[in-house]
């Protein structure tokens, strides 16, 4: 009984993984990346296993709810979330273990602002994409509806492979 108590609180105090969407404007892509990964993790029955945000590298939007295109189109593939934009700040790489960026301009930019002794592991997010390991997540904020839904089935794709790969590192099934 005694060891059993000991093995919950163990389990009770397991580390969280946790995960860092980041882009622009955290209006469209990084906001859906974190809605479609706590999708799967929630469908996994994962979700106390990770802490999950999202963030932008600029502040044109801070405060505000993601772009209604985005999760109108989230809507119609089956995905519902909500989040509050907000800025990339210097204490998100102690707190996190993995920041994604969705393109190479949002990554300049999250290394400009990495301390020397960041914890987070800096990565960008398609290249967990099989179907292109070297390309962006494009920016749909000036597209058509075409661009949301390709930006969701990219997402889709991507953070499913990652989220693969983080319970396969951290021993999570
Ligand atoms: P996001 O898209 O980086 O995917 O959220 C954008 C949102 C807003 C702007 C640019 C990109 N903007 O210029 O306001």
């Amino acid at each position: 009984m005694i060891v059993q108590n000991a093995k919950l609180k163990q389990y009770g105090k397991m580390a969280q993984v946790k995960v860092l969407f980041v882009c622009l404007g955290n209006i469209c892509r990084s906001p859906l990346a974190e809605g479609i990964f706590r999708n799967k993790i929630e469908q996994k029955g994962m979700a106390s296993r990770f802490v999950v945000d999202s963030c932008g590298t600029a502040a044109y939007h801070v405060g505000e709810h993601p772009d209604g295109r985005s999760v109108a189109n989230a809507r119609k593939n089956g995905v519902e979330y909500d989040h509050l934009g907000r800025q990339l700040k210097e204490q998100d790489f102690y707190r996190f273990d993995y920041i994604l960026a969705m393109d190479e301009y949002n990554l300049a930019d999250i290394h400009r602002l990495q301390p020397a002794d960041a914890k987070a592991q800096v990565m960008m997010m398609r290249a967990f994409d099989p179907m292109d390991e070297n390309a962006n997540v494009p920016d749909p904020y000036y597209g058509g509806e075409d661009g949301f839904q390709l930006v969701f089935e990219i997402l889709e794709r991507s953070t499913e492979h990652l989220l693969a790969r983080l319970m396969k590192d951290h021993s999570l099934s």
